[in-house]
C-alpha cells in the first residue's frame, strides 16, 4: 500500500477532507488522494481485476499512440513543411514530453482509472475535475471516431490491393463527403466492443499482438522505402520556413495523443505505482523514434510536393519506390491492425474515465457497473461504443482531429498544474517518479499546450466552446448534485 504521508503542510487547508459551504466552496471540494487511491478498483457491484503488468501497460500507451497519427496524416503534415516534418516531429514529441513527465509523476503517485479527471479532482477541485473529465470525451472518445474514420481508408487500400474492390464512397464516407454513412469505422468500433466486453486481459492480450503487428509494419516500411530515398528529396528542406514547420507540428500533435493511455489502467495494473510512469515515458521514447525513422525515409523516398492529397502515404511509397503493389498491400494490411488498436485502447481509455466519474457520482451509476464473471464494466463499454462508432460513422476525420486535439491539450495543461499545485499541497507524499526540475519543467509544459491550443483554427475553437458549455449545463443540472462528496456532506 502507498504510503501516502501523514499531514499535510501547515498554513493549507486539509485536502484530504470533503469541504462543505457555499457554491464556491462546493465547486472547490477536492477528493482526498487517500480516498482515490482506496476506491481503486470497486464498482457497482464488482471490482476491476489487476492483472496487468509493465509491459502490457506499455503496450497500451503505444497501441493508443500509434496509429492514423503516421499512416494518414504525416500525409497532410509533409505538404505544409516539406522534409523538414522530421523536425516536426520532434516539436510535438516535445511538447508530449514535456506533459508526459506531468502524467508520469501524477499516475504513479496516483494510480486510479481516472487520468488527468481524477488528478484534478485531488487537486484542483470538482468543477475543474469534470471539465477535465468532459475535456477527456473529446480526447478519447471524439479520437476513437477519428481514428475509426482513419481506419477505413487504409482498409480500402487494403481491400483494392488484394480484390480489386473497395468500398464505395456511399458507404465508406460521411454525409455531406458523398456517402451516407461510413460503415467501416463503425464496424472496427463495435469489433473492439466485443474485445473490451471480454475483458481488459483479454483486450491487453490482443492489443499487444496488433502493437507487434504495427510495428513490424512501420519497420518493413522504413527497410523497403530506404532502397528508394534520394539525397535531393531532402534538398529544399525547409520549403515554408519555421511557420510551416510549427504549423505541421500542431496537426501532428495528433499523432502523440494516447502516449497517457496506461495512466486510465490504474486499477488494473499490478503495480500501478512503480509501472505506470515507466510505461508512460517508455512509449513516449519508442513512439518519437519510430516517427522520426519513418517519416525521415518517406520525405526521402518520395518528393515532398508529391504528399498533397494522398490518403494511404506510406502505402503509396511503397508502391512508388518498389513498382510491385505486394509491399503496399502489406503495409495497408499493417495499417488496418494498427489502426484498429488504436481503435481498441482509446476506447478502453474512454470506459475507463466514465468509470472512475461514475464512481464519483457525476455521470449516471451505469457507468461504473461491473460485469462478474469477465471483472468488465459492460454496460459502459456498449454505451460508449455505440456513441464512438455513430459519431465515426458520420463525420469526417478532420473536423473529429481537430476537435480531439483541442480537448486533449486542454486536459494536458491541467495535468501540468496539478503537479505544481501537489507539490505545493501535498510535499508529503510518495512519489514514484518526479518531474525533473518542477516547477519549470511543468510550467513550460503548460504553456506549450496553451501555444499549441492557439493553433487552432477559430472553427474548432468555437466547436470546444459550445462543448464546454454544454458540459457545465449537465454538471450544474447533474453531477453537482449526485457528486458522492456532495452526499457524503449532507
Ligand atoms: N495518436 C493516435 C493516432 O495517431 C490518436 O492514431
Amino acid at each position: 500500500m502507498l504510503d501516502h504521508g501523514a499531514a499535510p503542510p501547515a498554513g493549507d487547508s486539509d485536502p484530504r477532507r470533503p469541504s462543505s459551504g457555499g457554491l464556491g466552496t462546493r465547486l472547490m471540494r477536492r477528493k482526498p488522494v487517500e480516498r482515490l487511491v482506496a476506491e481503486g478498483g470497486q464498482g457497482e457491484g464488482g471490482t476491476l481485476r489487476r492483472s496487468m503488468g509493465m509491459w502490457q501497460l506499455t503496450m497500451i500507451s503505444i497501441g493508443a499512440t500509434l496509429g492514423t497519427g503516421i499512416f494518414v496524416v504525416l500525409g497532410e503534415a509533409v505538404p505544409k513543411a516539406g522534409p523538414a516534418v522530421v523536425i516536426s516531429f520532434v516539436i510535438a514529441g516535445i511538447t508530449a514530453l514535456f506533459s508526459a513527465l506531468s502524467y508520469a509523476e501524477l499516475a504513479g503517485t496516483i494510480p486510479v482509472s481516472g487520468s488527468s479527471y481524477s488528478y484534478a479532482y485531488a487537486t484542483l477541485g470538482e468543477l475543474v475535475a469534470w471539465i477535465c473529465g468532459w475535456c477527456l470525451i473529446l480526447e478519447y472518445g471524439v479520437s476513437v471516431a477519428a481514428v475509426a474514420v482513419g481506419w477505413g481508408q487504409y482498409l480500402n487500400e487494403f481491400l483494392a490491393g488484394t480484390i480489386g474492390h473497395t468500398i464505395p464512397g456511399v458507404l465508406s464516407q460521411p454525409p455531406g463527403h458523398g456517402g451516407i454513412f461510413n460503415l467501416p469505422a463503425l464496424l472496427v468500433v463495435l469489433l473492439a466492443m466485443v474485445f473490451l466486453l471480454g475483458g481488459a486481459r483479454e483486450s491487453a492480450r490482443a492489443n499487444t499482438i496488433m502493437v507487434a503487428v504495427k510495428i513490424v509494419a512501420l519497420l518493413l516500411f522504413c527497410g523497403v522505402a530506404l532502397q528508394g530515398v534520394k539525397s535531393g528529396n531532402y534538398k529544399d528542406f525547409m520549403p515554408m520556413g519555421m511557420a510551416g514547420v510549427s504549423a505541421a507540428g500542431a496537426t501532428l500533435f495528433f499523432s502523440y495523443i494516447g502516449f497517457d493511455a496506461a495512466s486510465t489502467a490504474g486499477e488494473e495494473a499490478k503495480n500501478p505505482q512503480r509501472d505506470l510512469p515507466r510505461a508512460i515515458m517508455l512509449s513516449l521514447v519508442i513512439v518519437t523514434t519510430l516517427y522520426c525513422l519513418v517519416a525521415a525515409v518517406a520525405v526521402g523516398a518520395l518528393p515532398w510536393k508529391k504528399f498533397a492529397g494522398s490518403e494511404a502515404a506510406l502505402a503509396g511509397i511503397l508502391k512508388d519506390v518498389t513498382g510491385q503493389d505486394v509491399w503496399a498491400v502489406l503495409l495497408a494490411a499493417g495499417a488496418v491492425v494498427a489502426i484498429a488498436s488504436v481503435v481498441l485502447t482509446v476506447l478502453y481509455g474512454q470506459t475507463r474515465i466514465l468509470f472512475a466519474m461514475s464512481r464519483d457520482g457525476l455521470v449516471p451509476k451505469a457507468f461504473s457497473k461491473v460485469h462478474a464473471k469477465s471483472g468488465a464494466p459492460r454496460v459502459n463499454t456498449v454505451i460508449v461504443s455505440l456513441f464512438c462508432g455513430v459519431l465515426a460513422a458520420a463525420v469526417p476525420l478532420g473536423q473529429l482531429a481537430d476537435a480531439t486535439s483541442i480537448g486533449t491539450l486542454f486536459a494536458f495543461a491541467l495535468v501540468n498544474v496539478a503537479v505544481i499545485v501537489l507539490r505545493r499541497t501535498r510535499p508529503d507524499m510518495k512519489r514514484s517518479f518526479r518531474t525533473p526540475l518542477s516547477p519549470l519543467f511543468p510550467a513550460i509544459g503548460f504553456l506549450l499546450c496553451v501555444y499549441m491550443m492557439g493553433s487552432l483554427g477559430t472553427v474548432t475553437w468555437v466547436v470546444f466552446g459550445i462543448w464546454m458549455a454544454v458540459g457545465l449545463v449537465v454538471y450544474f443540472g447533474y453531477g453537482m448534485r449526485r457528486s458522492r462528496l456532495a452526499t457524503a456532506e449532507k
